[in-house]
């Protein structure tokens, strides 16, 4: 039987601010330029979820895609949507929410409840233009 990838796409808006606090506020300045504003800025986030499999043959699902959506919904969605990234959201304390770290996070909370399928990618659209992926590597 082929193996077919299927994507589950979600949208989130939040705030957040790049800044290392074990470093000075001119190397943040430096860094991060307009990403390190004391008073946060908003991303319209665009997330992609993707799961490799074959077709049930029963179904011809390698994932019920409801449920993948429920699974996004409920650990990174609920979490995330109209939240500041660093300061409501319990699984990003201590982590500076840059795309590539908040990716990594995203795999962490949901690979555990995929059971349909195997969890292969995910890709975190900041903007149209600045899209990081994590394929669950060391
Ligand atoms: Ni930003």
């Amino acid at each position: 039987m082929p193996t077919v990838y299927v994507t589950r796409r979600a949208h989130f808006n939040a705030a957040h601010r790049l800044h290392n606090p074990a470093k000075s506020d001119e190397w943040n300045v430096l860094t991060f330029g307009k990403c390190n504003s004391p008073n946060w800025h908003g991303h319209n986030y665009q997330i992609e979820v993707t799961v490799e499999g074959k077709p049930n043959p029963e179904t011809g699902y390698v994932v019920d895609l409801g449920a993948l959506h429920r699974i996004i919904d409920t650990y990174i969605l609920e979490k995330c949507d109209h939240k500041n990234l660093n300061l409501d959201v319990d699984f990003l304390q201590g982590i500076i929410p840059s795309s590539e770290n908040l990716v990594i996070a995203f795999w962490n909370q949901i690979a555990p409840h995929i059971h349909e399928g195997k969890l292969v990618s995910i890709k975190l659209f900041e903007t149209a233009r600045n899209v990081v992926e994590y394929r669950g590597n060391e």
